[in-house]
């Protein structure tokens, strides 16, 4: 099961370094793989602080061109060099508040797996698409821009995220998505990437309004891989109940 903590820019670097000391200490079961996404400035030390609990770093957003002239940009390259392994790409507070396209989405992946990075593809309908009955319209063209033709490195990997614009916290209207909802969307992009990708192992996570009373209702969901938590994730209390709930699920799976 995986577990993805988007920290966002929730936290000050200050209040980054103490949740990373605590979530350092952490003694995970080998069923949970827990990567987390700080602010790109604490990166560096967040890593070195999660490193002892096997659990590895992230960035939130990553620039496709490589390397030069390009004021304020951070490269995938740059990140897979200070020893981050994933990037969020798509996240819908990337799209729709600083406008990036499909178009820069798909550039960002290949941009990933060129660094060596996973590329977690964020992919969900907004409020406007759900009310007009275009949900499932609007993940199949964001997962046909995304890997159509797209070709992956034998040793690289994708990942996607399912997050309903609608259902995150801050930027949507935080109300959590219907779990039997998040089900039947799972089932859709599992379909859409296979007929891109065929039989490479695309975990598919869950995301938007996670927490600790919900995140078991969204666990049981067959082709739900895991959650991708942004709120939950940034206070010490509610990430703990989240491992918690996690190794409570895993335990009664087996
Ligand atoms: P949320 O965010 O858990 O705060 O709704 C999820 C995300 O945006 O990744």
């Amino acid at each position: 099961m995986y577990l993805f903590a988007n920290w966002k820019m929730y936290l000050t670097s200050e209040q980054t370094t103490r949740l990373s000391f605590v979530v350092g200490g952490y003694d995970l079961p080998k069923e949970i793989e827990m990567v987390v996404f700080p602010n790109t400035l604490d990166l560096v030390h967040t890593k070195k602080q999660l490193a002892p609990a096997g659990i590895a770093i992230g960035a939130q957003n990553v620039a496709w061109v490589e390397q030069g002239a390009y004021t304020g940009a951070v490269s995938a390259k740059l990140f897979a060099e200070v020893g981050a392994s994933f990037a969020l790409v798509g996240h819908s507070e990337r799209r729709y508040i600083f406008g990036e396209d499909d178009e820069a989405v798909r550039k960002k992946i290949e941009a990933c797996l060129e660094a060596g990075l996973v590329p977690v593809v964020c992919v969900g309908e907004t409020e406007d698409d759900k009310k007009e009955g275009k949900g499932e319209y609007r993940i199949k063209k964001q997962i046909m821009k995304a890997f159509e033709g797209l070709e992956i490195p034998k040793d690289g990997n994708v990942m996607v995220a399912y997050e309903p614009v609608w259902a995150i916290v801050g930027s949507g209207t935080g109300e959590a998505c219907d779990p039997a909802d998040v089900g039947h969307m799972h089932s859709v992009i599992r379909k859409e990437i296979e007929s891109y990708i065929g039989d490479l192992e695309v975990p598919v996570l869950y995301g938007g309004s996670v927490d600790e009373d919900n995140i078991k209702s969204y666990l049981q969901i067959k082709g739900v891989d895991g959650v991708l938590v942004g709120s939950a994730s940034t206070k010490q209390d509610t990430l703990f109940a989240l491992v918690e709930k996690i190794e409570e699920h895993v335990k009664q799976k087996s």
